[in-house]
């Protein structure tokens, strides 16, 4: 703490997806960060392994990002989002269709991931009521997906622990996949997608699909690979084949691309490294590389279509769905200096090429350690899953967090997976330094 400044007060904040209690025996605080680091409030360095949550692709702090956000602000620092666009947004948006495969063009800003979840769902229900097929209201997720915390993102998201208390408030027509893992043969995965025996979506086709019957179900949304639950890996032909039944049905096809966009896979999004194009492509986190909260939807042209050129009257609005801060000034200025620097600094092939310098430290250095049942990797992120202890689930991985932390290295816990997933611009020495910390923390800790 510096000579003038106040000691923190930290009586007043709620902490989101935090155990609140357990903080305040220890708070966790940081007050600076750049590059790859970290500074806390007691002037320690900690490597930060998971890109603050997926959001830092090009590293913290950078010059470029921040000069167009200052040059932003004293241009045009905020207007209104509705009746208004801004050049900046157009700018971004563009970008952003040009990013995006094939015709998915056209962008819907909000201002983050759960926001962009609920956006295409809404999007889902309006494009097939616009074609006349308004009975189209089921939505199927997966289990174990993340969509963020709203009402729709949590219902067709499939992680037990974020629905529990709010279940009456659920949407009332979802089902879910089965999530995608297979502990027994496929429990390691080093930078190619398993081959499962079984077809994994038999069920969907065999039982979902003619349980709602298929003519009413809207859309399917899945991440890619699944982030939030610990980084599980698809099998080969999955998405593909889940393209193929959606095509075949009228479904649309949402995939949430908050984790696997913008280069984590080595590509810009993850539609791209397995060769499928979504209907509508979900983005945030690393679009402004987390400087400024944005997130937003990219679907087809001709989803677009159907909802915008319809015969209602010319005073009237199409699509009765937006935010405050769609479009924001700020953060798409921020989007657009962010994409100009991944694209400037090579950032994607530089997150191709260290994917698998992580993942073989990942797995050459923890595998056969103590309670290590199963490691992932694939693109730049790698997962290592602990069995729970008799102590409950999720106990094991939290003590490992906290024992990286204190021994300079922020890795996730998600449950009893640890998941490092560092900035593009990580260096060999770093990936050896926050595998070698996990190591360590397993056989210390866990
Ligand atoms: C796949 C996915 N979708 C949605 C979200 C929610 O994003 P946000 O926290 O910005 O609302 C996340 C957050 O991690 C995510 O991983």
């Amino acid at each position: 703490m510096g000579a003038n400044e106040m000691p923190l007060q930290l009586d007043n904040l709620w902490l989101p997806f935090t155990p609140n209690r357990d903080f305040h025996q220890a708070p966790r605080v940081f007050k600076a960060a750049s590059g790859m680091y970290f500074t806390t409030d007691d002037g320690q360095q900690v490597l930060d392994g998971i890109s603050s949550l997926w959001c830092v692709g090009a590293g913290h702090n950078r010059r470029e990002i921040n000069e167009a956000v200052h040059k932003q602000l004293q241009t045009l620092d905020y207007s209104t989002a509705f009746q208004f666009g801004n050049d900046r947004a157009f700018e971004a948006a563009h970008m952003l269709a040009q990013l995006a495969p094939a015709d998915l063009n056209k962008v819907f800003f909000c201002t983050s991931g759960s926001e962009a979840a609920d956006t295409s769902l809404k999007m889902a229900l309006a494009y097939h009521r616009a074609r006349g097929q308004g009975h189209r209201q089921v939505f199927i997720g997966r289990e174990r997906g993340y969509h963020g915390v709203g009402f729709g993102g949590m219902s067709v998201g499939g992680i037990g622990g974020n629905r529990k208390v709010f279940g009456a408030a659920m949407l009332p027509k979802v089902d879910h996949l089965r999530f995608i893992h297979d502990p027994h043969k496929h429990a390691y995965v080093k930078g190619e997608l398993p081959v499962f025996e079984e077809d994994w979506l038999l069920e969907l086709e065999n039982r979902i699909l003619p349980l709602h019957d298929a003519s009413n179900v809207a859309a399917i949304i899945v991440e890619p690979v699944a982030g939030s639950a610990g980084w599980y890996i698809p099998p080969q032909g999955y998405l593909q084949r889940l393209r193929q039944i959606c095509d075949k049905h009228g479904i649309l096809l949402i995939f949430d691309e908050v984790i696997t966009g913008f280069g984590r896979m080595g590509t810009p999004f993850a539609a791209d490294y397995f060769g499928v194009v979504p209907d509508m492509l979900n983005f945030a986190k690393c679009v402004t590389n987390g400087v400024i909260p944005m997130g937003g939807v990219i679907c087809r042209d001709a989803i677009y279509e159907a909802v915008v050129h319809t015969e209602s009257p010319a005073h009237a609005i199409e699509f009765s769905h937006g935010y405050t801060y769609s479009g924001h000034p700020v953060a798409c200025a921020a989007a657009v200096a962010t994409m100009k620097l991944l694209a400037d600094d090579a950032l994607f092939a530089r997150a191709g090429s260290m994917g698998p310098v992580l993942g073989h430290a990942v797995h050459s250095a923890i595998r056969g350690l103590p309670h290590v049942v199963g490691i992932r990797s694939l693109g730049l992120a790698a997962a290592v899953e602990l069995s729970p202890s008799d102590k409950g689930a999720g106990q094991r991985g939290y003590a490992v967090f906290l024992d990286c932390l204190k021994h300079g290295v922020l890795v996730r816990s998600a449950g009893d997976n640890l998941v490092l997933a560092p900035a593009y611009v990580v260096e060999k020495p770093q990936i050896e330094q926050m595998v070698d910390v996990l190591a360590q923390a397993i056989k210390r800790v866990a």
